[in-house]
C-alpha cells in the first residue's frame, strides 16, 4: 500500500490501540466529535440509506447508524487491528449480516466499490498525506451526504501536531499527521458538486456534512 497506511497498519493503529478504542467506546459511547458526525446525519431523517465508512477504525458509525438512518454499510479501514474490533462488535450487535469490511487503502479500491448514500471519514484525512485523493474518492461514492471530521486550523492545533509528528520523528515512526487546509478541502467537495449544510466545532475537532447540491437528501 502506498503512503501511511503500513504504518498505521503496523504501529499507529494497530491492536493495542484498537483493544483501547473499542473498550473506551464500550464504556463510554461514541467519542464526541463522532457524536457531531451521527447527529448531522440523523438530521437528514434518511431510512434504510446505505453507509460507506471510511477508516471507520472499531465502527462506531455503522454501529450507531445500523440501528436506525442506515440499511447496510461498507467499512473500508487500513487497519486490520480495527477492523478485526470493529467486526467483534457487529457480531455482538447481531449486525455482520449488514456490514461489509473491506482491508485496504479506500484509494486503491474505491473503483470497485459501488456508491453510497452517505459517506464518512472521521478524523481520517489528517492520517492521510493525499487528501484531494482521498475526498475526491470520498465524494464520487456519495450520491447524497458527506460528513467528516478534522483538525481545526488553529495555532493550538498547529503547534500540537508539529509537536506529535517532532515524536514521531524521533521515535523513528514514519507516520504523521496532517493539518490539511480546510479551505482547499471545501473547494474540493465543492468542485465535486456538493455544498456545506452543517459546521460543528469542538476544540480540536471540525466536522462538515456536505450535501449533494440540487439532491434532496
Ligand atoms: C484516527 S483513526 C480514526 C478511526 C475512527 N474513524 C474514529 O474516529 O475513531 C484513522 C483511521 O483511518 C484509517 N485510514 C486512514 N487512511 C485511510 C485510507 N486511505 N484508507 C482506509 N483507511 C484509512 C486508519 O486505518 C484508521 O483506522
Amino acid at each position: 500500500m502506498p503512503c501511511n497506511c503500513c504504518q498505521m497498519e503496523n504501529n499507529t493503529f494497530g491492536e493495542d490501540q484498537a483493544r483501547a478504542d473499542i473498550r473506551r467506546y464500550r464504556k463510554r459511547g461514541p467519542a464526541n466529535q463522532t457524536r457531531l458526525i451521527l447527529d448531522a446525519i440523523r438530521s437528514l431523517k434518511l431510512k434504510d440509506a446505505d453507509l460507506l465508512d471510511v477508516g471507520g477504525g472499531i465502527g462506531a458509525i455503522h454501529h450507531e447508524l445500523l440501528k436506525d438512518v442506515a440499511r447496510e454499510a461498507t467499512h473500508v479501514d487500513a487497519s486490520s487491528a480495527y477492523l478485526k474490533e470493529a467486526k467483534q462488535e457487529a457480531a455482538r450487535r447481531g449486525h455482520s449480516d449488514r456490514v461489509h469490511f473491506i482491508h485496504a487503502d479506500f484509494t486503491d479500491v474505491a473503483s470497485e466499490l459501488p456508491p453510497a448514500d452517505v459517506v464518512t471519514l472521521d478524523r481520517v484525512v489528517c492520517c492521510y498525506p493525499d487528501f484531494h485523493g482521498l475526498l475526491k474518492a470520498a465524494a464520487d461514492h456519495s450520491e447524497r451526504a458527506l460528513a467528516f471530521t478534522y483538525p481545526r486550523e488553529t495555532w493550538y492545533m498547529r503547534l500540537g501536531l508539529r509537536i506529535i509528528n517532532f515524536f514521531q520523528s524521533l521515535g523513528k515512526d514514519p507516520f504523521r499527521v496532517f493539518l490539511h487546509p480546510i479551505h482547499e478541502m471545501e473547494a474540493l467537495l465543492k468542485k465535486e458538486g456538493f455544498e456545506r449544510v452543517t459546521l460543528r466545532r469542538l476544540f480540536v475537532w471540525e466536522m462538515a456534512l456536505y450535501q449533494k447540491s440540487g439532491g434532496a437528501a
